[in-house]
């Protein structure tokens, strides 16, 4: 095989490897996170489960175990700012390292506008955007030259510039973590540390497939089927893969982006998808 210009030989048999990294999943006791922290350990990675939910988050360590993967459940409050020093210096002095962090984790409900409340504000905000500040900054003073690359990788969502009525505190949440991404890769480039976030679609977590796929769902279903290019809403093995992709040494020179990870959706002139759902329904 033909070298690759740039590259020493042309066999790539480690393309995507995590084998000696610590990656920090916040978060990951369920849901997308889960998912990302297994695909992880997939490719060789040890995972740090970071969740307040002991229960699930033991149950999602074990699977990964049985899989074959290095997975450890570490409990982690992130409304509690004090942890997350103590936390870091825990796992370096456990893993002798960390490589990568996911600020996953979400909080609150869908309040609707006159719904909306202070306490729902602060929580929901304190879990998605005050706690990936402060965890990022101890991780970022925490990470020595013999720990690169290390990266941190944000989850952000569509609602960032998309909106709803549905919540204000997600909404402007989301918003503000994008554009603190961009602060945080300027803060964290000095130290080798890179960041990035993936804006989320519409994506079907693996504990709600069942119900998204059953029959009485069917109508909202297809038409969120019709909404999208691909004919298709995402998985969360879309977001993992994205997330295996931004963290790893593949992407060494992407910082301080914000990838859009929902199938071509928020490409679309609104009006021609509403003219598509007209066509069908008539
Ligand atoms: N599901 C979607 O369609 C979608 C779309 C766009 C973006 N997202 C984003 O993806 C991420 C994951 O979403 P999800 O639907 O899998 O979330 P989820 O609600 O299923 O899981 C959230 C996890 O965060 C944990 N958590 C909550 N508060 C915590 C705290 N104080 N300390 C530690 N852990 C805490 C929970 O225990 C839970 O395990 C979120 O950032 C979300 O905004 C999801």
């Amino acid at each position: 095989m033909m070298p690759i210009p740039g590259e020493s030989n042309g066999m790539h048999t480690d393309f995507l490897s995590y084998r000696d990294r610590v990656v920090i999943v916040t978060g990951s006791g369920r849901g997308i996170g889960k998912v990302i922290a297994g695909q992880f350990a997939a490719f060789g990675a040890q995972v740090i489960i970071a969740d307040r939910d002991a229960e699930r988050s033991q149950e999602t360590a074990r699977q990964i175990v049985q899989n074959g993967g290095r997975a450890e459940y570490h409990p982690l409050d992130l409304a509690n700012l004090d942890q997350f020093e103590p936390y870091l210096a825990m796992i370096i002095a456990k893993y002798g390292k960390v490589s990568v962090l996911v600020n996953n984790a979400r909080a609150g409900g869908r309040t609707g506008f006159l719904g909306e409340t202070a306490e729902n504000w602060e929580k929901v905000l304190d879990v998605s955007l005050r706690a990936s500040l402060f965890l990022s900054q101890a991780f970022i003073k925490c990470v020595s030259k013999e720990m690169l690359p290390a990266s941190i990788l944000n989850i952000s969502s569509v609602s960032s510039t998309l909106v709803s009525t549905e919540s204000a505190a997600y909404h402007a949440g989301k918003a503000a973590l994008e554009n603190l991404t961009r602060y945080l890769a300027a803060a964290g480039g000095p130290r080798g540390v890179r960041v990035n976030g993936v804006r989320l679609g519409f994506i079907v977590q693996d504990e709600h497939q069942e119900r998204f796929y059953s029959e009485g769902n069917r109508e909202y279903r297809q038409l969120a089927e019709l909404t999208h290019p691909l004919g298709r809403v995402g998985s969360s093995r879309d977001v993992a893969d994205a997330a295996l992709f931004l963290c790893s040494e593949r992407a060494l020179f992407i910082n301080g982006e914000n990838i859009v990870v929902d199938g071509g959706f928020s490409t679309q002139d609104p009006f021609v998808l509403l003219m598509k759902h007209v066509k069908k329904s008539t």
